[in-house]
C-alpha cells in the first residue's frame, strides 16, 4: 500500500479489535457497517471500564480524590478534542449526547434568536438529525427551512448554493460525508460563500471525524457536530465545536445543575462557556472514553487512514461493479468509504439478511436520509461502509455473499 497501511499493520490494527476475532453463523466477521457505528478498539473499553471500576466519581461536584481524578480526566479530553480539530479554545468543545444532541443544540438556542423568514439552508442528502431539527424551528418560529437539490450522482452544485443563500439566509447546515451516498462536500467553499453573505455554517461531520483530518479554524466552521461512537470511541457522547464569540451569545439549551452561576427564585445566572451548555452529569465515562479514541486513531494518523480507505473504496467499488445487476446509489466524483447499492429488483432487507448468514454485516433501509431514496427513486439501499481495520478480503466476501444472494433469487 502507498501511504497506507502495510498488510501486517493491518492485522495489528484488527487486534485491537476484539470483535473482529468473533464468529458470526460459524463464520469469521466480517464488519462492513462503520458508517452506523465503529467497534470499539481495546484500549477505549479499558479506558470506559477503568473508569466504572476503579474511579466512578462525579466531576466538578466533589473535593475528594475520585472526584478529582475524574474531573481531570473528562477535561483532559476536551484539550484532546480542541487539539484534535484544531479549535482555539478549549472552550469552544460542548460535550453533547451526540451529533443529534449537537443539532438540536443549535437548533434551539441559536434558533431562537432567529425571526420569522428568516433562512435556514440545507442540502438533499442530509441525515433526518439535521432536518427535523430545523422543520420544527420552523414550525416554532416562522423561520424558512429551504434545500439544495442534488445531482444524480449525488452531489451538490456550488452554483446553486450561491444562488440559494440570500440576505436572509442565518445558517447553513450541511453534512461534511453523507452517510447514505459517501459524498464528500465541499465544505471549505460552501463555508466562504456563505461567510460573503453573512450566513454562519454549521458542518455536520459524523462521517467525517474518523476518516480525514478536520481543522475547524482553517475551515472557518461556525459550528461542527460529531459523534464518539462512529469515531471507535463510546455511544453516549458526542461534541458541539462553536466559535466562542457566538456561543457567548447563545442562551442556554438544557438547563439544571451545573450550568448555572447561581440560582435564587428571584433569577439565575449562567456559567461561563463550556459549563453553560453541559447540563446535568455528563456521560463522564464516555467521554474519557473519547478521548482514548481520539488517541487510538491519532496513534494511526489520520493522513494514512485516509489513504487507506480511499484504496480500499477504489478497489470496492471496481470489484462491486462486477456484480451482475448492482446500481450504485452514490456516484459523486469525490467519495469516503461508504458504498451504497441495490441489486436488480431484490429488497435491500433480504439482501442484508442473507449477507448477514455469510457473516456480512452491512446496514440496509433508508439510513435515516428517506429524502435521498426518495430523490433517487428507491426504497431503501445496501450500504457497505469502511473503516481503517478493513481490508481487501472482507470486499471479497461481500462479493460472494452478494453473488450467493443473486443465487438465492435466480
Ligand atoms: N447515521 C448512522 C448511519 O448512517 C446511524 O447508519
Amino acid at each position: 500500500m502507498i501511504n497506507g497501511f502495510q498488510t501486517k499493520d493491518i492485522q495489528t490494527i484488527r487486534g485491537d479489535f476484539p470483535a473482529l476475532q468473533r464468529l458470526v453463523h460459524q463464520k469469521p466477521l466480517v464488519y462492513l457497517d462503520n458508517a452506523a457505528t465503529t467497534l470499539k478498539p481495546t484500549p477505549v473499553v479499558k479506558a470506559v471500564s477503568d473508569h466504572y471500576l476503579y474511579g466512578a466519581a462525579n466531576i466538578h461536584r466533589g473535593v475528594h480524590h475520585l472526584s478529582e481524578v475524574a474531573t481531570e480526566q473528562y477535561e483532559k479530553t476536551r484539550v484532546t478534542v480542541q487539539e484534535f480539530i484544531n479549535a482555539r479554545d478549549k472552550k469552544e468543545i460542548i460535550f453533547t449526547s451526540g451529533t443529534t444532541g449537537s443539532i438540536n443544540l443549535v437548533a434551539h438556542s441559536f434558533g431562537s434568536m432567529l425571526s420569522p423568514g428568516d433562512e435556514v439552508l440545507i442540502t438533499g442528502m442530509e441525515h433526518h438529525s439535521n432536518i427535523v431539527p430545523w422543520q420544527l424551528l420552523a414550525a416554532r418560529q416562522g423561520v424558512v427551512l429551504k434545500v439544495v437539490p442534488i445531482t444524480d450522482d449525488g452531489e451538490i452544485q456550488l452554483e446553486t448554493v450561491a444562488t440559494m443563500i440570500t440576505p436572509k439566509t442565518k445558517l447553513v447546515s450541511l453534512v461534511a460525508i453523507s452517510n447514505s451516498l459517501g459524498t464528500i462536500n465541499p465544505i471549505e467553499d460552501v463555508i466562504r460563500l456563505a461567510h460573503q453573505r453573512g450566513a454562519l455554517v454549521l458542518i455536520d461531520g459524523a462521517q467525517a471525524v474518523a476518516h480525514q483530518a478536520v481543522d475547524v479554524h482553517a475551515l472557518g466552521a461556525d459550528f461542527y457536530a460529531f459523534s464518539g461512537h462512529k469515531l471507535y470511541g463510546p455511544t453516549g457522547v458526542g461534541v458541539l465545536y462553536g466559535r466562542r464569540e457566538i456561543l457567548e451569545k447563545m442562551p442556554p439549551f438544557l438547563s439544571g445543575g451545573d450550568m448555572i452561576r447561581s440560582v435564587s427564585f428571584e433569577g439565575t445566572t449562567f456559567a461561563e462557556l463550556p459549563a453553560k451548555f453541559e447540563a446535568g452529569t455528563p456521560p463522564i465515562a464516555s467521554v474519557i472514553g473519547l478521548g482514548e479514541a481520539i488517541r487510538y486513531v491519532l496513534g494511526h494518523g489520520l493522513k494514512k487512514i485516509e489513504n487507506y480507505e480511499q484504496q480500499l473504496l477504489a478497489y470496492g467499488t471496481e470489484e462491486l461493479k462486477k456484480v451482475p445487476s448492482l446500481r450504485f446509489i452514490g456516484t459523486a466524483a469525490c467519495k469516503a468509504g461508504i458504498l451504497g447499492f441495490t441489486l436488480g429488483d431484490i429488497h435491500p432487507h433480504d439482501i442484508g439478511t442473507l449477507v448477514d448468514r455469510e457473516g456480512v454485516a452491512i446496514r440496509v433501509g433508508h439510513h435515516c436520509t428517506q429524502p435521498v431514496m426518495k430523490r433517487f427513486g428507491v426504497p431503501a439501499t445496501a450500504r457497505a461502509s469502511l473503516a481503517f481495520y478493513n481490508q481487501e478480503a472482507d470486499i471479497d466476501r461481500l462479493v460472494k455473499s452478494l453473488h450467493h444472494v443473486l443465487k438465492v433469487f435466480s
